[in-house]
């Protein structure tokens, strides 16, 4: 993935290898995608005595699991006045008590590798900026303790610059993220269970359920669990109730004294600020910064987006040294504020774990008991609330608001190009070139040699967008990226961007 920005945890960390597929196999358990979520239900299926066997396209950690920033939280991103509207108080109770599960079950984990791990139980903060609105905080906090949290209102967090009030939520935490991937594959591998190099491209679901790959190799299982961040198997059904966004985040070397501790703003979208161990002492810290979110494919503007997050970052704390690592991500958003976890909607032994909003480490870790507990049929408590069937009348707005985005990207189907030809495309550059009927995404290399690719995502046909600081296609439709050559680095696309001279016709726009 060279080229791609790097999270300091991604640059610091040598996960383990993982050998490629070579042959057909057959077992319990096939889960695709080896992040938190994988790897999560895994170790969990590897523990109960179930052979499984993880999938992944590029090995540990590769995804989104490598880029993120780790804070470990029950007040989650949705806010529990929204969680209450959309899914009721039980809803939002039962959502609360998965998450602070969830945090304890990663402590346990990493209970055995401390040092490795770098678990830490800190305090989190959700603080107004100044001249924030009080009364909406306040109503905030009155919705976390009906869902069952511990919260202090208090008059401002223990930070060094001006503030508006602030929600204290006691026993968050925050983990080296990679690390609790290393010590969930030993899991794995210390079971009945294989992890494997290969990239799924076709499911069927049946008795057994069979994934195909990219080399033509099928796994054959009891049950399958896909969990590639974004669902590869289901064209439709997710799709529409999520979108995807890309998030941004910047490190500095810690400013003496910074105090320990989750915090973070209620703008939307927010920003966020706390010191974290990257590596070992010395200089195994870093202050991190966060926010400055869009919808996927929508701005072509990251390095503005990173100064943004720097000079919010230096109106505020004093004795900031250079900026260290600046690297960007992808989260799945949710129409109602939750995970979409269990079994694929119209399926009888294929399971999804997606829409984990910026709480990805903790959904992802209730995936893993909630999908044990499914594929073992056994009950489990939260399964009505990340149902991934469900349907919330409440979250219609927001729903069609993000579906009516999604159909605005069609008309880029009927548009001219974003230049008139390759000529004027400067070198580390990419742009949309219009050929006749056709679209093409062309990216002229650093030695001036063009790249040419059909720009019609292999989806359901939206035109992608050149994404300068990862040097990718980004699809605006849900979320799907491509590499420079057309190859497939994030779903739910399976199949990379046509050649240019390719005969069959691009793939046919199909709303949804
Ligand atoms: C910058 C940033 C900051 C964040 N901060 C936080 C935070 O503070 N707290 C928090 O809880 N969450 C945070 N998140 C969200 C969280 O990181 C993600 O939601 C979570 O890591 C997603 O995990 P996952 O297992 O679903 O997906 P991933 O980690 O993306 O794993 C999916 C895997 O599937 C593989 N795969 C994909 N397609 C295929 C295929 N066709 N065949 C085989 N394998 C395939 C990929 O290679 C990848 O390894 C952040 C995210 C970002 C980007
Ligand atoms: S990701 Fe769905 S059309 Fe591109």
């Amino acid at each position: 993935m060279a080229g791609f920005s790097s999270s300091p945890w991604a640059a610091g960390t040598a996960l383990p290898g993982v050998p490629a597929l070579h042959e057909d196999l057959t077992t319990e358990v096939c889960v695709v995608g080896a992040g938190i979520a994988g790897l999560a239900t895994a170790a969990r299926i590897a523990a109960e005595g179930l052979s499984v066997v993880v999938l992944d396209r590029v090995g540990i950690g590769a995804g989104e699991t490598g880029r993120t920033t780790a804070h470990l939280t029950c007040a989650l991103d949705a806010r529990f006045r929204r969680l209450e509207r959309f899914h009721g108080p039980e809803g939002a109770r039962r959502a609360a008590a998965s998450h602070a599960a969830a945090i304890e079950m990663i402590a346990a984990q990493t209970a055995r590798a401390p040092e490795e791990c770098w678990f830490e139980w800190v305090d989190g903060y959700l603080f107004d900026p100044e001249g924030g609105d009080a009364d909406a905080l306040h109503e905030e906090a009155e919705a976390a303790r009906r869902a069952g949290l511990d919260v202090e209102e208090l008059a401002a967090p223990p930070l060094p610059f001006a503030t508006g009030r602030c929600l204290r939520f006691p026993r968050q935490a925050q983990v080296h993220a990679l690390r609790l991937l290393e010590a969930l594959a030993a899991q794995v591998r210390g079971g009945r269970g294989r992890i494997f190099r290969a990239e799924a491209t076709e499911f069927e679901d049946g008795e057994p359920a069979t994934v195909r790959t990219s080399e033509g190799l099928r796994v054959r299982a009891r049950s399958l669990v896909i969990a590639t961040d974004t669902p590869i198997n289901n064209r439709f059904a997710i799709h529409t109730k999520q979108a995807s966004s890309r998030t941004y985040a910047i490190a500095f070397p810690p400013p003496a004294g910074f105090p320990r501790g989750l915090f973070w703003d209620t703008l939307e979208p927010y920003h966020y600020v706390r010191r974290a161990r990257v590596g070992p002492d010395p200089g195994g810290e870093v202050l991190m910064v966060g926010g400055e979110d869009h919808r996927t494919g929508e701005a072509e503007d990251a390095d503005a987006r990173y100064e943004r997050l720097e000079a919010w970052a230096r109106d505020r704390i004093g004795g900031l040294g250079r900026v260290t690592h600046r690297w960007s991500g992808q989260v799945q958003e949710p129409v109602d504020g939750l995970a979409f976890i269990g079994r694929n909607p119209g399926d009888g032994h294929v399971y999804v774990a997606t829409g984990f909003s910026g709480n990805g480490i903790t959904h992802g870790t209730l995936a893993g008991v909630l999908l044990a507990d499914l594929v073992l049929g056994r009950p489990n408590d939260w399964a009505s609330v990340y149902e991934p069937g469900r349907i919330s009348l409440r979250a219609a707005p927001s729903f069609l608001r993000e579906n009516v985005k999604t159909a605005g990207h069609y008309a880029e189907l009927a548009s001219g190009g974003d230049v008139e030809d390759e000529e004027q495309i400067a070198r580390g550059q990419g742009a949309i070139v219009r050929r006749g009927l056709r679209k093409v995404a062309v990216y002229r290399d650093p030695s001036g040699e063009l790249h040419e690719r059909s720009a019609h995502c292999t989806h359901l046909g939206c035109v992608v967008a050149w994404n300068g600081a990862e040097r990718t296609w980004d699809c605006p439709c849900h979320g799907s990226r491509f590499d420079v050559d057309g190859n497939v680095v994030h779903g739910p696309a399976v199949a990379p961007l046509a050649a240019v001279d390719d005969p069959k016709p691009d793939p046919r726009p199909v709303p949804a």
